[in-house]
């Protein structure tokens, strides 16, 4: 099966990304106009553009009423190279039942007994960043207006009227569900359980990205399922090469699990082209495809323009996408809404859901659905996304000048996280000792693999304000860093 290449926008911009990482094209300098890009690459004006936008999004450019692009000062100061790709194509390690569990618990613990500190640990946004105030005026107004709904059972799929608005939603990544197609869940954490629970048996494999969001190697942990961790690019997601191989070579895969927008740690997005790929070859294989849609709200809106949200789900005409989601990130941590729509295996989630925990709580979809109904949920995720893309650039400037030379990030395109790779195969494990008797949190890339990878990897938050207090953190990082360089 052909896999896809690189679309000829991405490799454009790498020639001008790298332009400005050396310097060819210095900060305030004007990038070639859109016809001389055309001119001198071949290619079409919509090419050209999407470079642009591409290198805009990720604030290396900016574009000036009737100027053009130029390059961004701020930008130019934080060019650390990108976290390297892995061997894209190498055979995946054997599937192995995970041990996680010790390994991730006590990170976790070590980092919550620290009572004052800077928890750079977590990936969510600052709570004042949330519509805390909406959110309780739409509560109240529910509660006044049905005054006996916590006395009463809620639908065990979820509230109707919640439901509806999440259709509607869906429909803006490319999905066409109604209300009948969604059942709501207890975050994206109980949909994962459901969609793993639905489609395996203990003993059965799933194919999931490496380096993963450790709460997934815990689930896959706790239901008895074996991983199989297949190399993840920081840039453009899973390798569908070398899922294929996986899928040719290894007996009971049952699904692969991916994140196709600002994957958690590293922040990549799939590339269109991929996501249709890895579809097809899932359904020639006969394996469920779990797509855990938690970040997609938070996609650069220069991204949006360039390209808008399509799901891998959208493109399903066979049921097997599982389309897993949350509203954790992007709307309220503390009502612990999801959502899953399992094509072929609807059904099925239904049952586990209604076996496993009932019904979700009536007040919090109400208000939800109040929320996300009105047009001040679009103006909200606008700001939000905004302040985001602000507080990266911060974080990521504060990594370029205290990080010794050689340190690589990756700045992804959204999101509230970037991940970051120490020079001469520096541990960050030791970091994280290190910075954790200083009251300051980070995670370490282990806990994101259940192989020996990712040793001198990072992920930091840039969900918060970037304080001054956060400005010192990260300049004691970076000579903590030093020190432990000195001792190798
Ligand atoms: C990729 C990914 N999936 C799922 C979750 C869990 O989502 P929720 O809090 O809605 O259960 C997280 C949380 O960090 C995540 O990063």
């Amino acid at each position: 099966m052909p896999i896809p290449t690189q679309p000829k926008y991405q490799h454009l911009a790498d020639h001008y990304r790298s332009a400005i990482q050396a310097s060819s094209l210095l900060p305030g300098q004007r990038m070639p106009s859109l016809r001389e890009v055309v001119r001198q690459h071949t290619v079409s004006l919509s090419t050209a553009m999407q470079v642009c936008r591409l290198l805009e999004s990720e604030g290396w450019l900016e574009a000036r009423p009737r100027s053009g692009y130029f390059v961004r000062p701020a930008q130019a100061a934080a060019t650390l190279p990108p976290v390297n790709d892995p061997p894209m194509q190498r055979a995946p390690d054997p599937a192995q039942y995970l041990g996680i569990h010790a390994k991730v618990s006590e990170y976790l613990a070590l980092g919550r007994m620290q009572r004052f500190k800077t928890n750079l640990s977590i990936a969510r946004c600052a709570p004042e960043l949330y519509p805390a105030k909406a959110l309780q005026q739409a509560a109240q107004r529910s509660l006044r207006l049905d005054p006996e709904q916590l006395v009463r059972a809620a639908p065990p799929q979820g509230c109707l009227e919640f439901r509806e608005v999440l259709a509607l939603r869906a429909l803006l990544a490319g999905m066409r569900l109604s209300a009948s197609d969604i059942q709501v869940t207890n975050g994206c954490t109980e949909a994962l359980n459901l969609a793993l629970r639905a489609v395996a048996q203990p003993g059965d494999t799933i194919a999931v990205e490496s380096p993963t969001f450790y709460g997934l190697l815990q689930t896959l942990e706790s239901l008895g399922l074996k991983a199989l961790e297949i190399p993840t690019s920081p840039r453009s997601g899973i390798s569908v090469d070398a899922v294929e191989l996986a899928l040719r070579n290894t007996p009971g895969i049952k699904a692969v699990v991916v994140v196709s927008y600002l994957q958690n740690p590293t922040g990549s997005i799939m590339p269109s082209a991929h996501k249709q790929a890895l579809l097809r070859l899932c359904q020639q294989h006969d394996v469920a495809l779990i797509e855990d849609d938690t970040y997609s709200a938070l996609v650069d809106d220069s991204v949006l323009r360039m390209e808008p949200l399509r799901a891998i789900k959208s493109w399903d005409d066979s049921g097997h996408v599982v389309y897993c989601a949350s509203l954790h990130k992007c709307l309220a941590p503390g009502l612990r809404l999801g959502w899953i729509s399992a094509g072929r295996w609807q059904a099925r989630v239904e049952m586990l859901k209604f076996a496993a925990s009932r019904s979700n709580e009536r007040l919090a979809q109400r208000a939800a659905a109040s929320f996300i109904g009105s047009p001040a949920y679009d103006r909200y995720l606008r700001h939000l996304r905004a302040t985001l893309a602000t507080q990266r650039t911060q974080t990521a400037q504060a990594v370029a000048t205290y990080f010794p030379p050689g340190t690589r990030l990756t700045v992804p395109r959204g999101g509230l996280s970037l991940w970051i790779e120490l020079p001469h195969g520096l541990s960050a494990t030791a970091l994280f000792h290190a910075a954790l008797a200083e009251n300051t949190v980070i995670a370490p890339g282990t806990i994101f693999t259940n192989s020996n990878r990712f040793e001198s990897h990072l992920r930091v938050n840039c969900g918060w304000p970037f304080t001054p207090e956060v400005d010192r953190a990260f300049a004691r990082l970076g000579e903590l860093v030093g020190e432990l360089a000195k001792t190798r």
